[in-house]
């Protein structure tokens, strides 16, 4: 195993139960940026070191506008982790991605507008400058290439690239926003990818993504408008699928080298900041 992989996973609502982990150990932490969502929770996934994250609490009490993404993110990387892999329910904006679908995003457009999505925010106590991260290609190609090759030998039914429409929340979009959203390119519809896979950018992290869709959002004539309800009976019957990708993912990542990636993206998060001149 190559011994820079230490994986973090955020588990997103139907996921915020370690219970994938061998020989769990909780870890109560706190960051320069506040509290984490929850404890961390550190063990082995065939004998890979994992650090688990409730994105919205063990409890499920945070909603997406007010989780702590930088805490989180903050503290995986304090944690040693290498990567971050994510669960995310999602809705669909195309016919082709149904419900029960995986979906690996490759991109996002960004619709929310009350989050912090920067380490870099001038206030004392942050590392100095400011910080302009690329954003071309947020997720990991490679991390992402292996949930695929997964997904594919496991037989799920899998979407191998998505744009991930992320709204601020917690309300659902209404019909005229979900057309636009299809208008613009959007294939899949959530509340929190942003500003996570930000901040982990600007962390240096290798991050991908596991996005089960759970509905239609609403912009269908023919079927019942996205509730609550809706996705959490879908996220019961499919979130087996995505257990199966990431305890299968996980300890083929670990065997790949990855120095030449991770130092390539801890350099594009350092040549990123403009240093203000004294
Ligand atoms: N999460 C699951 N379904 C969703 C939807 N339709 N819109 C936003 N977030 C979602």
């Amino acid at each position: 195993m190559a011994p820079n992989v230490k994986i973090g996973i955020i588990g997103g609502t139907g996921m915020d139960d370690p219970d994938i982990l061998k020989n769990r150990e909780e870890k109560q932490v706190s960051t320069p940026y506040g509290e984490p969502s929850d404890v961390l929770v550190h063990g082995e996934i065939a004998g890979v070191d994992c650090v688990v994250l409730a994105r919205h609490g063990r409890k499920h009490d945070i909603m997406p506008s007010d989780i702590n993404y930088r805490a989180n993110i903050y503290a995986l990387k304090e944690e040693g982790c290498s990567h971050v892999v994510v669960t995310t329910a999602c809705g669909s904006l195309r016919e082709e991605f149904k419900p029960g679908d995986l979906v690996f995003p490759d991109q996002f457009i960004d619709r929310t507008h009350k989050r912090e999505s920067t380490f870099y925010d001038g206030k004392e106590g942050s590392p100095a400058g400011i910080c302009h991260m690329p954003m071309h290609e947020p997720y990991c190609p490679e991390t992402r290439e292996v949930l695929i090759e997964v997904a594919k030998e496991l037989n799920l039914t899998h979407h191998c690239m998505g744009t991930n429409v992320v709204i601020e929340g917690p309300r659902f979009s209404s019909k005229a926003e979900s057309k636009m959203f299809q208008l613009w390119g959007g294939d899949i519809i959530n509340m929190t990818a942003v500003p996570e896979v930000v901040l982990a950018n600007e962390a240096g992290l290798c991050y991908a993504a596991i996005a089960m869709v759970t509905d239609y959002d609403c912009w269908r004539d023919d079927h019942d408008p996205v509730t609550v309800d809706a996705v959490i009976a879908t996220l019961k019957n499919n979130v087996a699928n995505a257990k199966k990708v990431l305890l299968a993912a996980i300890p083929r990542i670990a065997a790949m080298e990855w120095k030449e990636s991770i130092d390539g993206r801890q350099a594009a998060a350092k040549k990123s900041v403009i240093i203000p001149s004294s």
